[in-house]
């Protein structure tokens, strides 16, 4: 089923010039990016997008790993595409992340861990709808 998923490369990974080849391994591993944006999330902003991980003692890291710079944002468009994506990035920690993945290529650690991608059908939408509220 083709389906869309929200993906953000985060402030680390942009300062750090990573990008352009996470951008390259998503288009060779043929997902469409139907939108994308670099922006400057605020405080409030980092808040809400992960107001699920509210409780969780990284949360304030979190929040501030993403606004630390300019994120890109994109909504990426494929069959399956939000396992697939959450595949393509690897494991949440990157020392843990498969071989050729892009936490494992880019990730430093858990906290910095280059990409975001969306887990499921109904969190998939909200993000979507979060930065691009026409999708
Ligand atoms: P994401 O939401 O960023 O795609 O990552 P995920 O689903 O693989 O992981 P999730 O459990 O949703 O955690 C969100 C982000 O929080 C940071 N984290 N830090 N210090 C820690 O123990 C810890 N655990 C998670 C990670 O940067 C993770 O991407
Ligand atoms: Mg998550």
């Amino acid at each position: 089923m083709i389906e869309k998923t929200l993906a953000i490369i985060k402030p680390d990974a942009v300062a750090q010039k990573q990008s352009g080849p996470i951008i390259e391994l998503i288009e060779l591993n043929k997902f469409s990016i139907i939108r994308m944006q670099k922006l400057q999330m605020t405080e409030k902003q980092a808040e809400q997008f992960y107001a699920v991980h509210k409780e969780r003692p990284f949360y304030r890291e979190l929040v501030e790993g993403m606004i630390k710079g300019p994120v890109i944002v994109m909504a990426l468009e494929a069959e399956n595409a939000i396992a697939g994506w959450r595949e393509l990035m690897g494991a949440t920690d990157p020392q843990k992340a498969a071989l050729g993945t892009i936490r494992w290529m880019f990730g430093k650690h858990i906290g910095s861990n280059a990409t975001h991608g969306s887990d499921a059908r109904e969190t998939a939408q909200n993000e979507l709808k979060f930065f691009f509220p026409d999708l």
